[in-house]
């Protein structure tokens, strides 16, 4: 039995943490004088909270965002005492309907002359678009309207509005400080348009096997394909506990000898099969690997495949991959 965890996973995912600080600089530097803080709630998005948030302060991120007191409580024993951390899941809701202050809790809370003469010690003033990915939906500026209207009665208390689609909505949506999530994880914030962030993670699965097939042999379970000619096949050891999606069946692609392999057949629970009929046969062998998301087939495309979103591909992540993280020239 190899010793070595790496030699033993199914699969190794990369995480590019010198990706994802500069996707925050380029953010960054794209809304200053605002300030950008970082969304690392869900684990940041799956990735590592503790790693990424570590590189992120390291190059200077200021302001970390999760989702829960208990993921706060854990970010602070990893980060710098000067780094705050703030939990999500309350705002003014300018037109999202899902948390935060309605019209009518808002106006009763409202300070009364300056926010530092009020009772409460109001730290931020943040809102949340609901269509922040799709540039010409009217809700957009409606909600822009409604927060500036909201932070007008908040004196200078820090204000947010924008996340990751947010800030490329332009400096109206910028106010104090920006929040992206998704996008330093390189999820594109424009989605229709072309990525402007750098793919954060490479994810290869190992082939456990390769065997020849003949026409009118099935593949997998429910013998949901069928070969229609002869061919190659290599079963891999990745599947939909590894949040390699079952909706991926006979639509997701790994990539060998810089070739398309389609995924035949279902993805079952820890293991799809791939195509490879049309790789050198020196390339497709048992112990090698098959790459399933990189800089070519990122997160948004093996969303598009899954019928689901970015996010989703990278917070069900598995936890049976073994992780290596790039740090600069690195390995960590
Ligand atoms: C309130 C709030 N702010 C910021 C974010 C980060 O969003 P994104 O990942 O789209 O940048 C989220 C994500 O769900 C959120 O709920």
């Amino acid at each position: 039995m190899a010793s070595d965890p790496a030699e033993r996973a199914g699969a190794i995912l990369e995480i590019d943490l010198t990706g994802i600080v500069a996707n925050w600089r380029s953010l960054a530097a794209r809304v200053e004088p605002a300030r950008c803080a970082a969304v690392v709630k869900a684990d940041a998005y799956g990735l590592g909270a503790p790693q990424v948030s570590a590189a992120l302060a390291t190059a200077g991120c200021q302001l970390f965002f999760v989702a829960s007191l208990d993921e706060g409580i854990a970010l602070r024993k990893v980060l710098p005492t000067s780094c705050e951390i703030a939990v999500l899941n309350g705002h003014v809701d300018t037109g999202m309907t899902r948390l935060g202050l309605t019209k009518q809790e808002f106006e009763a809370l409202a300070p009364v002359g300056t926010p530092r003469q009020h009772a409460t010690c109001w730290r931020a003033l943040i809102s949340h678009l609901a269509c922040g990915d799709e540039p010409a939906h009217p809700l957009n500026e409606a909600q822009r309207t409604r927060f500036a209207a909201a932070r007008r009665q908040f004196g200078d208390v820090p204000a947010s509005l924008a996340a990751s689609s947010g800030i490329f909505l332009g400096r109206g949506f910028h106010f104090d400080f920006v929040r992206p999530g998704a996008a330093l994880y390189g999820v594109n914030p424009q989605p229709g348009t072309s990525n402007p962030m750098r793919q954060i993670i490479r994810l290869k699965g190992k082939i456990l096997q390769v065997r020849e097939v003949d026409r009118g042999d099935a593949v997998g379970y429910g013998a949901a394909h069928v070969m229609d000619r002869p061919g190659r096949l290599a079963t891999v050891a990745v599947g939909y506990a590894d949040g390699w999606f079952r909706s991926l069946s006979h639509r997701g692609s790994g990539r060998l000898g810089g070739r398309r392999l389609p995924l035949l057949g279902r993805v079952s629970m820890d293991l799809a099969v791939f195509d490879v009929s049309a790789v050198d046969p020196t390339l497709a062998q048992p112990g090698g690997f098959i790459e399933l998301l990189d800089d070519h087939y990122g997160v948004d495309a093996a969303a598009a495949d899954a019928g689901t979103i970015g996010y989703e591909i990278l917070t069900a992540l598995g936890r049976r991959y073994h992780r290596v993280y790039r740090d600069e020239a690195n390995l960590c």
